[in-house]
């Protein structure tokens, strides 16, 4: 079975966040399941610089008034289709932000470029290459089943994966005319959103199957208060939202091979994260102190509940334990956690901007990976935690909800814990959670079975292919057993 991907982006190549890593999983998870994968791309500089041994499939005189081609290639295992229209992708920094940190003003006509491309190849664009199934994911990929909706008949199937409501892609009407739309479709069964367009609504509209990244924000989506304005639109479609679990890649995610640590350890081995922990501390400027090292590794935003954190930092240096946190984002969350490292030399570290290697020593090294977020469809951080020995303390949304099991008294004694919860996310929830946490490590010998038992957990993908490809299949007519709904 062929299946098309469609991505803003994909790990190891370009990446802002857990959508790259799912993108770029989850072809590999499907390895052994009969789906082969290849994803479509934006050629963003980072992503046609490896091109190179690539062949050009198409090429389009126009593409929404721009010269454009399509060239395939495998790079780092990858099955890739890059859409090369330098000037929609060949810019600086961020895929979606100018280097002032403002959107790109075209956003609406580089990813509705991107999505009418992906439905032409469902027409067979290319010859010898005929996807049964699209799978497009988040807003970018939004206007794919809009396209094939509209376009010619086929018998094309779309899946929309929901990554975040947060972001919806939703711009003016003005654009309408220049999306390749038939007029139709600017309507409550098509793009129209609120007077303007929709491109997650258009996606969640017209699929065929909508998924979501964990069963538990399947189902707070269908609330106003997770939903942003897509609640009654879910609550309206008649058939399922499938919360489908995000997984990890088991390779680039190994403690006992990872380069990025400056010592490599299995469960077995565990003293060997001590020499992580002092790596840590050097690298966030911390006294090589041996209480417990917090840790934060995110974007610095409302949602991953940041401000939530920064309330309790005196109760974290009080308690004789340090902080260090890795992460950019909004500028007054990023000052807030600046003073207090400022305030507490030694206690509290930050390391600003993007490193995908410190993270992995992060992990590595720290006793406990915090992520006290408002709301998380998935999260992977904490699946990265676990696997790493390093404790998650988490807030009981989402995701985190899904793949963490609170140390209560009942899993205490079931000897079943693998972390910290706390709800609501509240400032003062989250300082009960914390000394909880502290309670939990002065136990040294029982925390030492948490962290054991955390790198023990499933957090594979092969579960989530398995259901991914069987979506895919009962789709397209290969097998009716949908019976597993969510
Ligand atoms: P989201 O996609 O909402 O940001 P996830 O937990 O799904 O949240 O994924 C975040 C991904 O980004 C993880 O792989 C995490 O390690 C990574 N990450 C976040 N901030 C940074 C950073 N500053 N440096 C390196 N990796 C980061
Ligand atoms: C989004 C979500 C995050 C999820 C990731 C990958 O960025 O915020 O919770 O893990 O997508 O699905």
């Amino acid at each position: 079975m062929e299946v098309l991907s469609v991505a803003s982006e994909i790990y190891p190549l370009i990446k802002t966040g857990g959508l790259a890593d799912v993108a770029g999983a989850l072809p590999g998870a499907l390895g052994e399941s009969g789906v082969t994968m290849r994803t479509l791309v934006p050629g963003y500089p980072a992503v046609t610089a490896k091109m190179s041994g690539g062949r050009e499939v198409a090429r389009f005189d126009d593409l929404f008034g721009v010269p454009a081609r399509l060239i395939a290639g495998r790079v780092e295992g990858l099955d890739l289709i890059v859409l090369d229209a330098p000037s929609l992708y060949e810019r600086p920094g961020n895929p979606y932000m100018g280097p002032e940190g403002w959107d790109w003003p075209d956003n609406w006509k580089r990813y509705a470029a991107l999505s009418w491309v992906a439905s032409e190849l469902g027409l067979g664009l290319v010859e010898g290459y005929r996807p049964q199934v699209i799978h497009a994911h988040d807003w970018q990929a939004g206007l794919v089943p809009a396209y094939v909706k509209f376009g010619p008949s086929s018998n094309i199937k779309t899946v929309m994966t929901v990554h975040n409501m947060a972001f919806q892609g939703t711009f003016g009407a003005e654009i309408f005319a220049q999306l390749k739309l038939p007029a139709h479709a600017f309507s409550m069964e098509g793009v129209e959103y609120y007077g303007g367009v929709g491109y997650l609504k258009a996606g969640v509209e017209c699929a065929d199957v909508v998924t979501t990244v964990s069963p538990t924000y399947a189902a707070e989506i269908r609330t106003p208060e997770f939903g942003m304005g897509l609640e009654g639109l879910l609550n309206n479609r008649s058939t399922t939202v499938h919360g489908v679990l995000n997984g990890i890649d088991m390779n680039a995610w190994n403690p006992a091979t990872d380069p990025a640590l400056a010592q490599t350890y299995t469960a077995g081995t565990m003293q060997g994260r001590l020499v992580n922990k002092r790596a840590v501390q050097e690298a966030f400027g911390l006294e090589p102190l041996d209480g417990p090292l917090f840790a934060v590794v995110s974007r610095l935003t409302w949602q991953k509940g940041i401000d939530l954190l920064a309330a309790n930092i005196e109760l974290i240096v009080e308690s004789g334990a340090q902080l260090a946190v890795l992460g950019s984002g909004d500028t007054e969350l990023e000052n807030a956690i600046r003073s207090a490292a400022k305030a507490h030399p030694g206690k509290v570290g930050l390391v600003t901007g993007y490193n995908e290697e410190l993270s992995h020593l992060v992990q590595g090294g720290a006793d406990v990976m915090m992520v006290p977020s408002r709301f998380e469809p998935c999260g992977l951080t904490q699946l990265y935690a676990l696997r790493y020995g390093c404790v998650p303390l988490v807030s009981r949304v989402g995701g985190l909800n899904d793949t963490i099991i609170d140390a209560n008294v009942a899993a205490i004694q079931a000897e079943v814990a693998t972390g910290v919860q706390f709800a609501p996310p509240s400032e003062t929830a989250l300082a009960d959670a914390i000394r909880r946490m502290l309670a939990l490590y002065a136990d040294v010998k029982s925390w030492k079975k948490m962290q054991r038992r955390g790198m023990k957990s499933d957090v594979s993908w092969e579960t989530s292919a398995n259901r991914y490809a069987q979506l895919y299949a009962s789709l397209i007519g290969y097998s009716t057993d949908d019976s597993q709904d969510d």
